[in-house]
């Protein structure tokens, strides 16, 4: 049976550990040699593309960038047969798609791993390369202190996802209605943090925090909500005012693509605290160590 990775939690903590551990040996051989790997792709990408292609070169494998609309999921045949398909030719399926549960149907058809390159649920290969850059950066995971403020996107739920696997204290600040529910909050307990926070004010979470994360207000597929949006998260922006109260050795990052002037300020995106340009490099290394990682997987197709 394959391993997938649709979102953290498909990895124990330790098998995190690992992935970052790969993630960081620049030379992991070609375990990928005369193999494909399927890219498919619903939404827009820049980093996700082109970070996960380089990395399929650097493993010795050949990436096969696909436009769902060419595939027609669910319209030209159903996401199990595209997903069968796929896999009688390559090694991995990776996906970006607007339903996660589109992902979970894909998994189950396929005998090879099946990567979520962003769902409307997750981001968890994003998630990754977060937490490295945070490793890397303040050189431990475990009682650091991660502040996320902004709405509770696909990105926010798998970095603090596994910033709890990873034994940090997570502390969120959010909007009313636009914040991690009851239930999400016991699964970052659950996972492992250090201690879970949902404040609602965001000067409050972000009070001596290592880390400041926040994502855009609105999500590829929620264009029509921008301006809803724009208002209700007034005050959860972050600018060097909100970042004068984290530590002083704290860093700041953002998946990108950013919208300078609403959730992050210029002067924080391009200031000494940013760290975005060393996270967004980290997407090539932590996807190349988690292909590495799943060839690795005894019974691998
Ligand atoms: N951060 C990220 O996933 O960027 P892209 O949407 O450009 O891939
Ligand atoms: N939350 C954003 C992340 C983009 C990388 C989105 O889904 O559009």
């Amino acid at each position: 049976m394959s391993r997938h990775l649709l979102d953290l939690d498909d990895l124990s903590a330790s098998e995190l550990s690992d992935v970052l551990d790969l993630s960081e040996q620049v030379d992991l051989g070609r375990p990928l040699a005369g193999r494909g790997v399927a890219l498919l792709f619903e939404k827009p990408s820049t980093r996700t593309r082109h970070s996960t292609e380089m990395a399929v070169v650097q493993l010795g494998g050949h990436p096969a960038y696909v436009r769902a609309d060419e595939v027609g999921i669910d319209e030209r045949e159903t996401a199990e047969d595209v997903a069968r398909t796929l896999a009688c030719y390559h090694a991995t399926t990776c996906a970006r798609v607007f339903d996660h549960t589109r992902l979970t149907r894909m998994a189950a058809a396929s005998p090879v791993p099946v990567v979520n390159l962003l769902s409307d649920l997750a981001h968890p290969v994003q998630a990754l390369a977060d937490l490295l850059t945070i490793r890397q950066e303040l050189g431990r995971l475990a009682g650091v202190t991660l502040a996320w403020v902004g709405d509770w996107s696909n990105v926010a739920r798998s970095l603090c996802f596994g910033a709890a696997l990873c034994g940090l204290h997570v502390r969120v600040a959010a909007p009313d209605g636009y914040g991690p529910t009851e239930p999400d909050l016991e699964r970052l307990v659950l996972a492992g943090a250090a201690s879970v926070d949902a404040a609602h004010r965001a000067a409050d979470a972000v009070k001596g925090a290592d880390v400041v994360v926040t994502d855009a207000w609105y999500s590829m597929g929620q264009e029509s909500e921008a301006q809803a949006r724009r208002r209700a998260f007034e005050g959860f922006g972050v600018d060097a005012a909100l970042m004068s109260g984290a530590a002083s050795t704290a860093i700041f990052l953002h998946c990108l693509p950013a919208h300078r002037g609403e959730e992050v300020a210029s002067e924080v995106l391009e200031g000494p605290h940013s760290r975005v340009w060393a996270e967004a490099t980290n997407r090539m290394h932590t996807m190349r160590g988690l292909l590495a990682w799943l060839a690795r997987q005894p019974g691998r197709p």
